[in-house]
């Protein structure tokens, strides 16, 4: 992938900008009734990654989905949120600027770009913890980290903040980091300028990142998600937070590795020179540095500095671990059931799951009306997720497969002509599911 506008960040500040295992998921398993409250914004069918239909399911890669592709829960959410008063931004070569002249750092505004932080913002990690995250996976390039990974035991350590498209030409790659313990969050569906998008366009972007990411971890739902870029303001903010319950991740350090192979000013070298420098410097705030699960660089960039972290002590903890939170709305990290909760304060309460038994082994009988959602003014309730028991806890280890059908990113970009076949979920029809009530989670299963 690559990165020209942020190359050019890069170049006027270099301190904070510039930006296969064994599964575990049994395919079908579904951690809780399909009528749940969690289904208020994400209730479908979830598709088979081994389908050769599975990509009929979402939009194509690569292009922001229409509106027309959005379900009319999303778009309701919207209508009932209050947004701040700042408009789309113009591009300007990755330095937004807005109607009127407003200045982009001012707190009504608040862009990361020009490192303009909010209180929400999750920036600094606690003194002595360096947070571990991976952007814009998963790749090809993906399974050979995940290896190194899971030889120094901290798959479960590392926050992977995703891109829908990838997911998409890659669905098993994305599972194996979900199956060996790695935290999933979102990146959103093509990696464009969010402050350049209208309103519904970034409900898009979240929305359709998100359902893919619930599809494939049994209805986990995201929690956390990285503006493309460090591209953020107080409005895709809003609508991150209050459509969809998610928390804004920008960084504090920004590797560089993105820029190697880019821009000769940085080099494997020199990038890992400059880790260097701030492994072995303050503890004080934590780190939290942009790293990337892209290409040989990238993975060279952490194989290098890892060991560092470790002889110099620091306490490596993913994104939500550092931050102390859940990994995800309705659910305390991936080996519990996800519990039935609303998302983003929806208006949904009182979870009255009707619990149904399952056909697979270790799934869960899900959660019922103990895990109804809290909401409260500052939204989502994450207390819900710790309520779930019971879950696919590994005992179902089952078909590796992780890199049996790893595609590329050309792949995702061609998949659009594959929309046109008769698609059992196609999802142009998601408004029509996402109504759909199915009660029987065996039925489900023996559907798959
Ligand atoms: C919104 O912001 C614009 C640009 O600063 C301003 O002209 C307009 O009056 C504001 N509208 C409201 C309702 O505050
Ligand atoms: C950086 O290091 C990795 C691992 O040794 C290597 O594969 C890659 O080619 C190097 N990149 C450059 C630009 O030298
Ligand atoms: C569940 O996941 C957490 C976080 O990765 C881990 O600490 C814990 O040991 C796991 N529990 C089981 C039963 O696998
Ligand atoms: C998870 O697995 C552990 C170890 O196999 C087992 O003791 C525990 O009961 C399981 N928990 C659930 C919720 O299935
Ligand atoms: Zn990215």
């Amino acid at each position: 992938m690559i990165y020209p506008l942020a190359l050019a960040a890069a170049v006027l500040s270099s301190s904070s900008l510039a930006h296969p295992p064994s599964p575990r998921i049994v395919q079908g398993d579904w951690f809780q009734p399909r009528d749940s409250p969690v289904h208020e914004l994400f209730k479908r069918d979830p598709p088979n990654p081994n389908d050769p239909n599975f990509q009929n399911s979402y939009p194509p890669g690569w292009a922001t989905p229409p509106v027309s592709s959005l379900p009319q829960s999303w778009l309701n959410k919207l209508a009932s949120i209050q947004l701040p008063n700042v408009s789309v931004s113009n591009p300007n070569n990755g330095y937004p600027t807005y109607a009127d002249g407003e200045s982009p750092s001012d707190s009504t505004i608040c862009s990361f770009t020009y490192q303009c932080t909010t209180s929400t913002d999750l920036v600094n990690p606690p003194d002595g913890v360096i947070a571990i995250s991976f952007d814009d996976g998963p790749t090809d390039e993906s399974p050979t980290l995940y290896a190194y990974l899971q030889e120094n035991n901290i798959a479960s350590h590392v926050t992977h903040f995703m891109i829908g498209s990838n997911i998409l030409s890659n669905p098993l790659t994305m599972q194996s980091a979900f199956n060996m313990g790695g935290h999933i969050a979102v990146h959103t569906w093509t990696h464009l300028y969010m402050t350049t998008l209208s309103n519904e366009a970034l409900l898009a972007e979240f929305g359709w990142t998100m359902q893919i990411i619930s599809d494939l971890t049994g209805g986990r739902i995201p929690m956390y998600w990285r503006p493309p870029y460090g591209d953020v303001d107080n409005r895709v903010r809003a609508i991150a937070s209050g459509v969809f319950g998610l928390k804004t991740v920008p960084w504090n350090q920004d590797s560089g590795d993105w820029a190697i192979g880019h821009d000769p000013a940085y080099t494997n070298s020199s990038v890992q020179a400059q880790m260097e420098q701030w492994i072995t410097g303050s503890k004080s705030p934590g780190l939290l540095i942009l790293e990337h699960e892209t290409n040989p660089n990238t993975v060279a960039n952490f194989e290098y500095s890892y060991p560092l972290m470790k002889s110099n002590d620091w306490k490596v903890e993913n994104v939500a671990e550092a931050f102390g939170f859940d990994w995800y709305q309705n659910s305390a990290n991936n080996n519990g059931s996800a519990a039935a909760m609303s998302v983003a304060g929806g208006s949904v309460s009182g979870a009255s799951a009707t619990s149904s038994s399952t056909s697979s082994s270790s799934a869960a009988s899900s959660t019922s009306a103990s895990a109804a959602s809290t909401t409260s003014d500052s939204g989502p309730s994450i207390s819900a997720a710790a309520a779930g028991a019971g879950g696919a806890n590994g005992s179902a280890s089952k078909s590796s497969g992780a890199s049996a059908s790893v595609g590329t990113e050309s792949a995702a970009k061609t998949s659009g002509a594959a929309m046109r076949g008769v698609a059992p979920f196609s999802y142009s029809q998601a408004g029509a599911v996402a109504s759909m009530v199915i009660v029987s989670l065996g039925t489900i299963v023996s559907m798959l």
